[in-house]
């Protein structure tokens, strides 16, 4: 009897698992380190016995991550952690040709995927993976009676911690989950170029504009901000900023960009990009005063950075799906505002994510954390925690090596040096 019946899963269509197959393995081969990662898992099975709920975007890259964890003896159950970035066909390859359960559709509604991470939960997990915090606030919100078997987990993005960081501060967060995003070998690498390039591959998919000479406004200067930033102004755009944060903004400028509050960029854009991990970014006062043809997008983790239920309710048409992931509202005076990936995560929504060579950081630091984590979780207080600094320099280690970079060695005064200090100039 095959393996498959045994399954519990719930994809769009089964057909698409050959295509899958064949994409993931693509990925891996700019995943090197994950790929060490997962034959040492393999011999040493670290996860032997461990049932681990994951809330991923469920894509190429999140696939490798997956068949790392298998090979080291984890049982999974992959859900989706936003509706529009799931890849049917990794979705159908990980259960078919993997043998790995995976609750993901693309673009289902909030029903369907409230619904997917219940099903992913169903499996009773031992380790959390999430990204966003919807699959830990649901632990802690409708599944409470699965809280005590959890040992603990990993977040791998902005939002999610920010959202950690509170339940931990309140006191309401019930297990050990440790910020991967905070490492510098995902911070400094996945949300700067890897959001830099994958949301300018998302507008170029969605509408094959040019950049260059154009005006695009990214709002939030964190390492994401920056990435978008510096991919615009590489093509050739004029790139205002904008922020809250009186530091970043300086950074913007004296990085060469112009710095302005949204109610005044607003009246300059032709692109739009959201970054900020806020609400109502973009807003009526803004819509009001955009020129007509204004592209939109969002590459913050959720889609409330742009107000969207202000456009449905008073454009005056909606043409839907105009081009790949865009929407055009007709605004009452007649200009039109055209909104990427319905203003959801628009890296993910219009195109691919992140390129694999840079998620091969952020999942080696996913799967060598979850790790780590099994063996040091009965000396964790329940709350957010760091990733040790030894497990970010050997992912920044065995990348360098991978892409052949060498770095010098201290010399034995210089040691001392650093390591002392009576010594003056
Ligand atoms: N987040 C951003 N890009 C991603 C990708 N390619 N896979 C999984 N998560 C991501």
């Amino acid at each position: 009897m095959s393996a498959e019946i045994t399954l519990t899963h719930d994809v769009a269509n089964p057909a698409l698992a050959a295509e899958g197959r064949k994409r993931i393995e693509w990925a891996e081969r700019n995943m090197p380190v994950l790929a060490q990662i997962r034959e040492r898992f393999a011999k040493e099975q670290p996860f032997k016995g461990i049932r681990i709920s994951a809330c991923m975007h469920v894509t190429t890259e999140t696939a490798n991550l997956m068949r790392a964890l298998k090979a080291g003896g984890a049982e999974l159950s992959l859900c989706a952690s936003n509706p529009l970035s799931t890849q049917d066909d990794t979705a159908a390859a990980l259960v078919h040709e993997f043998g790995i359960n995976v609750f993901a559709h693309n673009a289902i509604d909030r029903d369907g995927y409230y619904r997917h991470i219940n099903a992913s939960l169903d499996i009773k997990p031992h380790l959390v993976f999430d990204d966003g915090c919807d699959l830990v606030n649901t632990l802690h919100t409708t599944r409470t009676e699965m809280i005590d078997g959890i040992i603990g987990g990993c977040e791998e993005t902005t939002t999610g911690v920010i959202r950690l960081a509170q339940m931990s501060k309140d006191g309401a967060l019930k297990f050990p989950m440790i910020a991967v995003n905070d490492t510098d070998t995902k911070h400094m690498f996945d949300n700067r170029y890897g959001t830099g390039q994958s949301t300018m591959d998302a507008i170029f998919r969605s509408t094959n504009s040019l950049i260059a000479g154009k005006v695009v406004v990214v709002a939030g200067f964190g390492y994401c901000g920056k990435g978008v930033a510096e991919r615009a102004k590489g093509m050739g755009a004029d790139v205002i900023v904008t922020e809250i944060d009186p530091t970043k903004a300086l950074d913007a400028m004296m990085q060469g960009y112009r710095v302005m509050p949204m109610h005044e960029a607003a009246k300059y854009g032709d692109f739009y990009v959201t970054v900020t991990g806020n609400r109502d970014v973009l807003r009526e006062e803004h819509f009001k005063v955009m020129k007509d043809g204004a592209i939109l997008s969002n590459a913050g983790h959720f889609d409330i950075e742009i107000d969207v239920a202000w456009l449905e309710s008073h454009a005056k048409q909606k043409n839907p799906k105009i081009r790949h992931q865009t929407d055009e509202y007709v605004m009452p005076d007649g200009r039109r505002i055209l909104l990427l990936a319905e203003g959801r995560l628009v890296n993910l929504g219009a195109a691919e994510g992140h390129p694999a060579s840079v998620m091969d950081m952020s999942f080696s630091d996913q799967a060598l954390t979850a790790e780590w984590l099994l063996k040091e979780a009965k000396n964790l207080s329940a709350g957010l925690h760091n990733v040790p600094e030894s497990i970010d320099k050997e992912v920044a280690r065995l990348k360098l090596e991978s892409m052949g970079g060498k770095i010098d060695v201290l010399t034995e005064a210089q040691d001392l040096y650093l390591n002392s200090w009576e010594h003056g100039s």
